[in-house]
């Protein structure tokens, strides 16, 4: 029999890591999380109840606060999954630019990372789990059996992220969304706690240049030697 293994997907944003993430998940049987998710529903709170603005942060106010944010998945009639926040769906309210980038400045915060990768281990016990975001290989689970790290150019990514946007009826502009990739890449991978990075024993995969079916056809061939 085929052992169940955990698999950690690092990657930039936008680069494709969710969609890959999903698909390899349903394929093997796994479970799926999706670690973005849990920091975009932190910064979903904040920004719905906090009394401050996102340019002058309380971490008193957060740390005191943090408990209280409880994030779960909850598995749809159609197979797909949508992140709850305290009980609420708020699948499609955490996809917003405004929310991603109140996540990538929430989740440079030690004690937000501490709360969210205790979690997520915890989320990994039975193992038989795909899980993405920007530090799963290196510290949420180093020990994974497989380690994927994805890259796309730029550009790619922020074509990819508009056409995304357009497609849930929003109206991005582009230099914005562009602007905006870049921006989160240096947070991402500048910020003291947890910074995204490569683990050393990561396959990397530059899906620049290849179609989602390819992508996904070299991904089970890799998870395929791995099992
Ligand atoms: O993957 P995403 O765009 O949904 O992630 C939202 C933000 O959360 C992103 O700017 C980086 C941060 N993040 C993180 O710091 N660590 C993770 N494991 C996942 C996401």
């Amino acid at each position: 029999m085929d052992k169940r293994i955990i698999v950690a997907i690092d990657g930039y944003s936008s680069c494709g890591k969710s969609t890959i993430a999903k698909a390899l998940a349903k394929a093997a049987g796994y479970k799926y999380v999706d670690t973005g998710a849990m920091y975009r529903c932190v910064a979903l709170y904040v920004l719905r109840n906090a009394p401050f603005t996102m340019d002058n942060v309380d971490e008193a106010w957060l740390l005191a606060h943090i408990n209280d944010i409880q994030i779960s998945f909850a598995l749809q009639a159609d197979g797909t999954q949508h992140t709850v926040l305290n009980g609420e769906d708020v699948e499609s309210q955490i996809r917003t630019l405004e929310v991603g980038n109140a996540a990538s400045q929430i989740s440079t915060i030690g004690f937000v990372r501490k709360a969210m990768v205790a979690q997520q281990q915890a989320m990994g016990k039975d193992k038989g789990l795909v899980m993405d975001g920007r530090d799963i290989g290196t510290v949420v689970f180093p020990k994974a059996e497989l380690k994927l790290f994805l890259t796309a150019s730029p550009e790619i990514r922020a074509k990819r992220r508009f056409d995304e946007l357009v497609e849930k009826g929003q109206n991005p502009d582009f230099n914005d969304v562009f602007a905006d990739v870049k921006d989160r890449d240096y947070r991402d991978t500048h910020r003291a706690e947890s910074p995204l990075r490569q683990a050393e024993d990561a396959v990397v995969i530059d899906n620049s240049a290849m179609t989602r079916e390819q992508q996904m056809e070299e991904v089970l061939r890799i998870f395929r030697s791995h099992i």
